[in-house]
């Protein structure tokens, strides 16, 4: 790759040699390329170790820890923008819910046959305000029970960013083996549903809604599966905690029957939360401190990674997918958009008047220029009032409209037909490049 003008030449390769129980944080820029390997010992990036001897890429833009339970000697090659080594961190808490979670699922595992309940593993939802570490804490135990031979759940609930899918979705996937630091989650099936919006509260009924179609796929996914249904579940909220945020949380906790909440770096949610779910016994609270490696993130950088994401989903994340340009006739599919438009403000209604407009009626959508540059999802349903109960196949990306010759131009991930000719749009836009 070319170097951009005027940037400093690369160091030289380096090495750190880590003591046991700590970590080398490395926050790598948009274009510089750096790769790490083991020279002794064992180390992890977020739970996922780190293959002996190896060079391993860091991709753009990566934020990353390389922790050693038992010290290590690192090397790095490459330009990166931060890099340190920080022996306080507060992984030892965490390998610790690690092992409580794993007493459960062995627990689960050796009561099957003695009822639904006892055989269920432990459902984990991790919250926190934003930039506390909650996604890099799903994938650490994700990936620890992964190499442990279990095959937890990860529910992502996160319209904002997707750790499995695209932005505007919430979806589930089981974690086979650990998550590799570069690749991400291999993406076999994913269970996908469509929110179409990267903030809940453009749509917060119909956000509800989609928690409880894919609680309920898992259920029934679960119900067949002792071992999903031992493994449990890891769940990932998104880092909205007050308000409507706070609302969201307490109803995904129900929805998902999640009995262990991970309340990561504060206080007054965890004091909240115990206050509410009090009546629920089954329920354990866990208060966990944030680590000082997490990085923050702006709403520019968080734009941004969603452009990335969506970007990923097409091209692939070193540019290995050949996504399509499709042609579709108007009259080939059909566009429903969920939610009966804005709502009128109840200012505006005579006393007593309820806003008219039904967050979860199906409206069909005319086909104009209005859909350039939207991401479209393809959805399962066969008839439009099956769209809200039905999960997505994929995305398109709609890069032009022919208004004259009635055709869609469009990105899709692999050539050939469209898996179903009902489309689903909301507020999810990107631009390319
Ligand atoms: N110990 C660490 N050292 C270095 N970087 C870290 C560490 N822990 C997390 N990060 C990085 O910090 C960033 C934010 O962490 P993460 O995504 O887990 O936070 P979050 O709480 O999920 O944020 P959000 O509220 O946006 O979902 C990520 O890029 C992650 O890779
Ligand atoms: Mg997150």
């Amino acid at each position: 790759m070319a170097m951009a003008m005027g940037s400093a030449p690369a160091p030289p390769p380096r090495q750190f040699k880590l003591a046991r129980e700590s970590e080398l944080r490395v926050e790598v820029g948009a274009a510089a390329p750096l790769r790490v390997r083991l020279l002794s010992g064992t180390a992890e990036i977020f739970g996922a170790e780190l293959p002996p001897e190896n060079w391993l890429p860091i991709p753009p833009r990566s934020k990353i820890a390389i922790f050693t339970w038992h010290g290590a000697t690192i090397e790095l090659d490459g330009i990166s923008e931060v890099e340190y080594v920080a022996d306080e961190t507060p992984m030892v808490s965490y390998v610790n819910v690690h092992a409580i979670l794993d007493g459960r699922r062995t627990h689960a595992k050796a009561s099957q046959g003695s009822g639904l309940d006892a055989s269920q593993g432990p459902r984990v939802i991790v919250v926190g305000p934003t930039d506390s570490g909650k996604s890099t804490l799903c994938r650490m135990l994700l990936s620890w029970a992964s190499k442990q031979g279990w095959k937890p759940t990860f529910v992502d609930l996160d319209i904002g960013q997707g750790s499995i899918t695209i932005p505007g979705c919430i979806a589930a996937t089981p974690v086979e083996m650990p998550i590799d630091a570069v690749e991400g989650i291999p993406l076999e099936m994913p269970i996908v549903y469509f929110y179409g919006h990267t903030t809940p509260n453009v749509n917060a009924d119909l956000y509800k809604v989609l928690m409880k179609e894919l609680a309920q796929t898992l259920e029934k996914q679960f119900s067949g599966n002792a071992e999903s249904r031992a493994a449990g579940m890891v769940i990932n909220t998104m880092g909205w905690v007050e308000g409507l945020g706070y609302e969201l949380l307490l109803q995904a906790v129900d929805t998902f029957k999640a009995n262990v909440v991970l309340v990561l770096g504060q206080e007054k949610l965890c004091s909240m939360l115990k206050e509410v779910l009090k009546s629920k016994p089954n329920v354990d609270i866990v208060k966990l401190h944030k680590s000082e490696g997490v990085v923050l993130r702006n709403q520019k950088v968080r734009q941004k990674a969603r452009s990335f994401r969506i970007r990923e989903y097409f091209y692939g994340l070193s540019n290995d997918l050949s996504p399509h340009s499709n042609i579709i006739n108007f009259s080939d599919v059909s566009i429903y958009r969920i939610g009966g438009g804005p709502q009128a403000p109840r200012s505006a209604l005579p006393i007593g008047a309820e806003p008219v407009a039904d967050p979860t009626r199906v409206v069909a959508v005319n086909i104009n220029r209005d859909l350039l540059h939207l991401v479209l999802a393809v959805s399962y349903a066969k008839e439009p009032d099956q769209i809200i109960s039905s999960n997505v196949a994929g995305f398109i990306y709609v890069t032009d409209i022919d208004i004259q010759r009635k055709k869609i131009v469009c990105l899709t991930p692999c050539p050939g037909e469209l898996p179903s000719k009902i489309l689903v749009v909301g507020t999810l836009t990107w631009l390319e490049g």
